[in-house]
Order: C-alpha cells, then structure tokens, then sequence
C-alpha cells in the first residue's frame, strides 16, 4: 500500500467517526436510530424528491411494492466503500448504491438485492458488488430464489479493477446458483456494458419498458460500425422481447414488473431439491372439455392458435406465457394441470405454420432447461411441418441449433407428456418430445399425422417417375396423394408401432395428462455418471 492511500484512509475513517466517543446506552441507540435513518434516505432528501418528481420508484420503494408487507429485513446496510481515488474518501454512499436483505414473497423466502440509483447512479463498486454476491451465497444457503432489481450507471468508475472484480463474482455466483435456485432479474433502470451479463446469467430477466440493455450505447455502435440507431431500438425493451430475445418479460411499469415476478415465483420450487408449489387435492380432475372436440379445422392447411388448446386444457386458463414476442412459432410458459405445475412447449401453427427455425429451437430449449432443473414436468403439444428450409438458417446454423432441442428433452429427466394434435413430420416429430426422445406419454388426437413428411411433400418425390409416365397426370397425382394419407395421415401407424401409446378424443386431452401426472409423480430416470453434457452450441 502506498503512503498516499495510507493517509487517505485515514482522512476518510476521520470523516466517518463521531467527534467523540458515545458514552451511554441511550446515546448508542439514538446513533443508530439516525444512522438508519441517513441511510434509508439513499442519495439524500433532494435526490429521492427528483425523483419521485421524475416519476421513477427508488430502490426501497421497489422492495415494499415486491416483498410481501414487512417481510424486507435489511442486510450489510452499513458496509461502506474504501475507495480513495478522486475524492471519493469523502463520498459516504448510503448502503453504498444498492439495497439488500431477505424477504418474502406469498410468503416464501427470498433474497434480493435492489440497486439505488441515486447513490452515485447505483455505480458498481467493491464493496456494492460484494453485497450482492452475499446475498447469492445466502440464497444458495438457504435454497431461496435470488432476485436483483438492476439500476445502474455499470461498474463504478473511480474504483476501478476493484468494481470490475465484484462483477466477476457476481457472474460467478449467478453460474454457481445456475439450476440451483431460481434467478430473477428485473429491469428497472439503466443496464450496460458488461452489467448486462449477471441478468443474462440469470434464468429469468422482466424489462420495464423505457430502459435500455446493451453491451455499448448508439454513440459507440456510431464510431466502431458507422451504424446511426436510436438508443430505444438498439437496446429498449420492445426491442429486447421482440428481436434480440434476450428478455422473457415486458412491463410497462415497475408495479407490473413485481406482479410478473410474484406469478412467475408462484410456479417454481425455491430450489432444486423441491417440487413446484402444487395445489393438487389428491383427487384426479377428470373433467371432459368438449370445446376442444370443435377446435381443429378439417383442412390440414389451415391455422389455429395453439393458445386455445392450452388455455382450454389447463387450470383456470391461467397461462404465464414466456417470450411471448420472439420466435412467436412457439409458444412457451407456465401453467397448472389439475393443481401440477407444469411446462408447455406447443408449437404455433397461426406463425409460419409452426415450423421449427434456431430460434424457436433456442427459445424452447432453454426452457426446457429450466424445466428439468425445477422438477417441473413438460407438456409439449405438437403440429410441426419440421424443420425450416432455406439458406438463412442453413447459413445460421439451424443444424447445431435445431439439435439443442433434441439434446435438451432426451438429457430431461422430469416427466415428459407428449400430445401430437396434428402434424408431427420427419425430425421436428423427434425434436418434439417423441417416445425415442425419452417422452414417459405419447398420446395423439385422431387429427394426428405421423409421418416423414405431408403428402403434397412426399408424392412428387416417391412417385415422379409414376406421375410422368401418367396419361392424367393430376388425376394420378389425386390418387396417390390420397393413398399417401390413407397410409400416413392419421396415428394408428404410429400407434401399431408403439411409439404413441393413446390415440385420445380431443375432449380426454385434460384428463390424460392429470392422469399422466399423478402416474408420473415418483418417476425415476437415473443416468450415467458425468460431470456434464455438451450441449450443441
Ligand atoms: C461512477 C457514476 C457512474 C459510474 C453514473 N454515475 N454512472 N459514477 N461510475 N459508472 C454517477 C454520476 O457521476 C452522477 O453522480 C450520478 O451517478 C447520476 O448520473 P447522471 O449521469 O447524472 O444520470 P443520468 O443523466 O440519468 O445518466 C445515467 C447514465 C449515465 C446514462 C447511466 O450516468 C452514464 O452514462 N453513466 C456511465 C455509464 C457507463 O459508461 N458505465 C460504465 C460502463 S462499463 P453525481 O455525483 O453527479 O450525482 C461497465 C463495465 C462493467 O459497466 C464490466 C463488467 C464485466
């Protein structure tokens, strides 16, 4: 240590003793008491009031708004900074920038950690850094989720290597608490540069529209690349949930970002080592739901919205939809199944037919990740025409991407229910949750088509030569296409070969996956011994 910094601590411990010592009790109390009270107010009386007037929340009205009422106990709020560089040794940063305790949540523990924006931005230093990584450890003491309300001008510039250390440990300990507790980050203020990373380690991340996530801003985007873009499009949350799919939720308020959080906890386990909250009673609902019966058109072409059958098939209709914006050709989310909480993956016929491209492949793995890590048993309804041609996911890398889906449903181990609704074709009935990808149930409407491909696909390449030499040409055409569906366009070839186990009446569709789910409960899927996978990248 130099002689410099050695007289700068001192100067700085001056600055943050009382004059003279505290001789009674009551006085001790009194400290306290104002101490608390100093540090409550962040950035001090004029700064919260800029900012109520501004009309953003300060990070302790964040907490009061998420946590239930009272539950909030505060944690390392007197940790201070020991930074001496630019008169920052006089700076005393109230909990330095960021607020973080234990909590609850409909009455289940949490750990949190809330950036305050008026304490120098909520700037990143060592010691604001170390706080958070606290709270990481306890909640992985605790099998507690973690939830980090992100506001922050990034690493805190006058400390330097020393923020940029604590960054490193956050990573570290979001990836240590990675499948181990659930990790929630929201969005409330400014997220760049290397900030971004700890919410994009994170399982879950809320944007509250009007921030901004990017690892450089437009100025820098504007010197490197030439390229001229608004701040709001290079990183704004529509941006974030309908292109880049780094976000899973969007807000339009703080309030509405702790409302997704608090439904989104009500469907996860705190940890890895529980089952997700159940409300079942220990009777199986078999309840019939006729509407279902009427919701597939007759014609193979046309489109319907996946969403019915799922908000038909489930608890209440009761859907928290995951990256409902992006990769829209699949649909992903949270739900109950007579009490179970579960995971449905469905594909979308109303978005480019359902097929399967990287980024539904993408968005669907991770969530099935995080299934199989939560104990949340899968529920994939499938009408897939396969996989998408064409050279931009040629190029893109469909073939590493598309694998993920069939690397993530085999290596899960939690139960796996498989409804096949219409189509299932060639390699995306596979990458669907197919009885060789490990499904424990695979039942098919009567509307099911299990084959390698459509008939309007299949004929002009088994039969050309056959058509050619036809003296009607489409009539022959006509007659193969129908011989075709006779033979493939239906689920009874599958099911002779055992490879669904039900043909089901849509109406049954609830029944058998509660049923399923009460068989499956004690499922045991044991694997060989690894340290891990590769996952195709
Ligand atoms: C120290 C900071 C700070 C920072 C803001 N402040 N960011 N102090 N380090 N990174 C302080 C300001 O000095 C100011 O202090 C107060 O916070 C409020 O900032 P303003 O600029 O007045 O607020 P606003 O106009 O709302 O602008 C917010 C902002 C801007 C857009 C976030 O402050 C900004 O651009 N900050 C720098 C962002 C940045 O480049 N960060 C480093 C990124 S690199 P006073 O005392 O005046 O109130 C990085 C690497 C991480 O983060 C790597 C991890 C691997």
């Amino acid at each position: 240590m130099s002689p410099d910094t050695l007289v700068s601590d001192k100067k700085q411990a001056e600055a943050r003793q009382p004059a003279k010592p505290l001789e009674t009790t009551a006085a001790k109390l009194k400290d306290l008491t104002a101490r608390r009270k100093q540090i409550s107010l962040g950035g001090g009386e004029a700064a919260l009031k800029k900012r109520k007037k501004s009309g953003r929340l300060n990070a302790r009205e964040r907490l009061d708004l998420l946590l239930d009422p009272s539950s909030f106990q505060e944690m390392y709020q007197h940790r201070k900074h020991r930074c001496t560089n630019f008169g920052m040794e006089r700076k005393d940063l109230a909990a330095d920038g960021v607020v973080t305790g234990l909590g609850a949540i409909d009455g289940r523990p949490v750990c949190i950690a809330s950036q305050d924006f008026t304490v120098a931005g909520g700037s990143l230093g060592e010691a604001h850094g170390q706080k958070i990584v606290e709270m990481m450890k306890m909640s992985l003491k605790c099998g507690s989720p973690f939830i980090m309300i992100n506001d922050s001008g990034g690493a805190r510039i006058q400390e330097a290597v020393d923020g940029l250390n604590s960054y490193g440990e956050i990573f570290y300990h979001n990836v240590l608490a990675s499948g181990v507790v659930p990790q929630i980050s929201l969005i409330c203020g400014p997220c760049a540069g290397g900030a971004v990373y700890s919410p994009a380690l994170t399982d879950f991340i809320i944007m509250v529209r009007g921030n901004k996530m990017f690892i450089t801003g437009p100025e820098v985007v504007k010197s490197v690349t030439g390229e001229e873009i608004s701040a709001e499009q290079l990183g704004g949350a529509d941006t974030q949930a309908t292109v880049t799919g780094n976000i899973h939720f969007i807000a339009d308020s703080d309030e509405q970002a702790f409302a997704i959080c608090r439904k989104l906890l009500s469907f996860l386990p705190s940890n890895n080592l529980q089952d997700p909250p159940s409300r079942n009673t220990g009777e199986v609902d078999l309840t019939e739901i006729p509407a279902l019966d009427k919701l597939m058109p007759d014609s193979a072409r046309e489109a319907y919205d996946v969403r019915e059958v799922i908000r038909l098939v489930i608890d209440g209709g009761d859907f928290l939809e995951v990256m409902e914006h992006w990769a829209t050709n699949i649909v992903i989310g949270f739900a109950r199944i007579d009490g179970n909480v579960v995971g449905i993956i469905a594909n979308q016929p109303l978005v480019m037919a359902g097929v399967l491209d990287i980024n539904a492949s993408d968005k669907a793995s991770r969530f099935i990740r995080f299934c199989n890590a939560f104990n949340i048993p899968i529920v994939s309804f499938v009408d897939v025409p396969g996989y998408m041609p064409g050279v931009n996911q040629e190029h893109g890398g469909i073939i590493r991407h598309g694998a993920k889906l069939l690397f993530a449903y085999s290596a899960t181990t939690t139960p796996k229910i498989t409804v096949i609704l219409r189509k299932a074709y060639g390699g995306a009935y596979l990458a669907m949750c197919s009885k060789s990808l490990g499904a424990d149930r695979t039942g098919a409407w009567p509307t099911g088509e299990i084959a390698v491909m459509g008939a309007e696909g299949a004929v002009p390449i088994i039969f050309r030569r056959e058509m050619e030499q036809a003296e009607d040409k489409e009539a022959r055409r006509q007659e193969l296409l129908d011989e075709y569906r006779v033979k493939f366009g239906n689920p009874y070839l599958a099911a002779s070969r055992g490879l669904i186990d039900d043909v089901i009446q849509p109406r049954e569709t609830r029944r058998y996956i509660a049923m399923s789910l009460r068989a499956l409960q004690s499922k045991r899927d044991l694997r060989p011994p690894k340290k891990h996978g590769l996952m195709p990248l």
